[in-house]
């Protein structure tokens, strides 16, 4: 998936609450094993390392543009390496993971498969966004069902992976997790105009879609797009209330 750093950091600073709110939510303790999935351009996986002192910190991204900035993060204690969450394996004493496994299926399958790479005491700590029935997601779902969209990328729409929040507690609880925490949070942003959230999108939910479509239709793409979210909010600035849901656990069992 062609991941863009660059566009990525345009909205870099609305992505540090949710981040210093999941990062409340570890016990921090010295000389963990850490794994952080979809680290992207590293960051906050350098800002997690330095809270969890002499700590042995891995970043895993499945994407080589945003690995190769990582890697400039990368210190004693802090490095970064290719590969899928889906085939992460090992034994970690955090498994941390912000705004990534919103990318993978089978969220049923995948907690208690997080769980089980923890020893008893071991922590789960996620954060995905749970917003994909906002106006921003709901436009691409339906303008990927128009034509001449929906021929060339042969009826395809990215699933949608997050569960409902009860879920994450009934499967953690399942699966040998305790001390749960577990919860959804709108994190109020306000953009200069619906242009903005269009780049935002861009940056995110877009790139698969623009991954599968050919480029002679991006442009025409991201044009109806912008019109449509120009429509539904034609104010100035605008307001962008981003659901996102937090799940921290100890492994107990
Ligand atoms: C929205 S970015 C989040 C990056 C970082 N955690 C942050 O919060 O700034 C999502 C990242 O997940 C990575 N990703 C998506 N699916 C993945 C997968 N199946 N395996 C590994 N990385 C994946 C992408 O390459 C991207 O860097």
């Amino acid at each position: 998936m062609p991941w863009d750093p660059r566009r990525y950091h345009q909205f870099q600073k609305e992505r540090f609450a949710p981040f210093e709110d999941l990062l409340r939510l570890i016990k921090a303790r010295s000389g963990l094993r850490v794994i952080d999935l979809g680290c992207g351009t590293g960051e906050l996986t350098r800002r997690l390392a330095d809270h969890l002192p002499e700590s042995d910190v891995v970043g895993l991204d499945a994407s080589r543009e945003m690995l190769e900035q990582a890697q400039g993060q990368a210190r004693l204690g802090l490095r970064f390496q290719l590969g899928a969450i889906e085939d992460v394996d090992g034994e970690w004493d955090l498994v941390f993971s912000h705004a990534a496994l919103q990318w993978v299926a089978g969220h049923r399958t995948l907690m208690p498969r997080l769980l089980s790479l923890l020893p008893v005491g071991g922590q789960l700590a996620v954060q995905v966004p749970s917003n994909f029935d906002h106006a921003t997601h709901e436009e691409i779902r339906d303008l990927a069902g128009c034509e001449p969209f929906r021929d060339a990328l042969n009826g395809w729409v990215n699933e949608l992976h997050v569960l409902p929040i009860r879920e994450y507690a009934d499967l953690l609880h399942a699966h040998g997790a305790g001390e749960l925490n577990v919860f959804e949070k709108i994190y109020p942003h306000v953009l200069e105009d619906a242009d903005a959230m269009v780049a935002w999108m861009q940056g995110t939910a877009l790139v698969p879609y623009f991954d599968r479509l050919p480029k002679e239709l991006h442009e025409r793409f991201l044009r109806s797009y912008r019109d449509r979210l120009r429509r539904r909010f034609p104010e100035r600035p605008v307001f962008y209330g981003f659901n996102r849901t937090l799940i921290a656990a100890t492994r107990v069992r």
